[in-house]
C-alpha cells in the first residue's frame, strides 16, 4: 500500500530531513511512526499525501508512482488517503455534520450519498448524537473523532494520522487511539505518527524509528525505545 524506496528529502542546505529512507506497507497494516522532533516524521507524511516532492528516490503509495504524477491528478490521488493532525483543523464557524459533509461536497458527490454517508461515518466515531453540535461546543476528543470521521468519509485506503492525540489527555489519547485500531481493524492501512510512548508500548503495533532522517528500527511488535 505504500513503498518508499531509497527516498531523499532535503529542504535545502543541511542534512536532508529524510535521508535514504526505505519503508514498505502492507494494505492492511498498521504502523507508528516514532522519533524525536526534527527526525523527519511529519516529512514522510507530506511525502506520502504529496504536499512535497522528494529530492531523490521513488514513492509509490495505493498503486501510484508519486514521482511525476499529473497536477491534475493529485486531488483523486488524495481521496485515496484519509488524513488528521493535533490541531483537529475543523472549520469553526460549521456544525459536526457540515464538517464532515464539506469533505464530500468539494469532491462533488450527490446529495444522496452525502446524506446517507455523514451519518454512517459519524456513527463510526461515537459521535451519532452530536451532528448539531459546533466544534467550540465539543472536547477535544470529540473533536478529533470530527476530525477523523471527515477523514473517513470519502471511504481511502489509507489514513494518515500526525500527532493525533498531541492535545488530549491521556485517557482520551488511549480512546483516540483505540478508534483507530478499529478503523485500521475494519480494513483501511494506517499509520501513526506520535511521541505518546504509553501507548506506543501498551499496543504492540509494528513501529518505525526515525533518527535524523533515517531509519533507524523497524520492529514487528515493538514497542518505543529511546533512539
Ligand atoms: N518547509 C521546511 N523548510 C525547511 N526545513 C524544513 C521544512 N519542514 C521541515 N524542515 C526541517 O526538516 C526536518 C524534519 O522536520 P519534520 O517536520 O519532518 O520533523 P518531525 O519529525 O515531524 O518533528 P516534530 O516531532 O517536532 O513534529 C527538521 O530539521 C525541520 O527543521
Ligand atoms: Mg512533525
Amino acid at each position: 500500500m505504500i513503498d518508499l524506496i531509497d527516498v531523499t528529502k532535503s529542504y535545502g542546505k543541511g542534512l536532508p530531513a529524510l535521508n535514504h529512507a526505505d519503508l514498505h506497507v502492507d494494505k492492511g497494516e498498521f504502523v507508528f511512526v516514532v522519533g524525536s522532533s526534527g527526525s523527519g516524521k511529519s516529512t514522510l507524511i507530506k511525502l506520502l499525501l504529496k504536499e512535497i516532492d522528494s529530492t531523490s528516490g521513488k514513492i509509490i503509495v495505493s498503486g501510484e508512482q508519486l514521482e511525476g504524477m499529473k497536477h491534475r491528478r493529485i486531488p483523486k490521488f488524495r481521496r485515496k488517503i484519509g488524513v488528521v493532525f493535533q490541531d483537529f483543523r475543523l472549520l469553526k464557524d460549521r456544525n459536526v455534520y457540515e464538517n464532515v459533509a464539506f469533505a464530500q461536497h468539494v469532491i462533488n458527490m450527490p446529495g444522496r450519498v452525502i446524506r446517507r454517508r455523514v451519518p454512517e461515518v459519524l456513527t463510526e466515531v461515537g459521535l451519532a448524537g452530536k451532528y448539531k453540535s459546533m466544534p467550540d461546543e465539543l472536547s477535544g476528543g470529540e473533536q478529533q473523532r470530527v476530525a477523523i470521521a471527515r477523514a473517513l468519509v470519502n471511504r481511502p485506503d489509507i489514513l494518515l494520522a500526525d500527532e493525533p492525540t498531541g492535545n488530549l489527555d491521556p485517557r482520551t489519547s488511549e480512546e483516540i487511539m483505540g478508534l483507530i485500531e478499529q478503523i485500521n481493524k475494519r480494513g483501511t492501512t494506517v499509520l501513526v505518527v506520535t511521541h505518546n510512548k504509553d501507548i506506543v508500548n501498551a499496543m504492540r503495533k509494528r513501529v518505525v524509528m526515525i533518527h535524523d532522517g533515517r531509519i533507524i528500527s523497524d520492529e514487528k511488535r515493538g514497542g518505543y525505545l529511546e533512539a
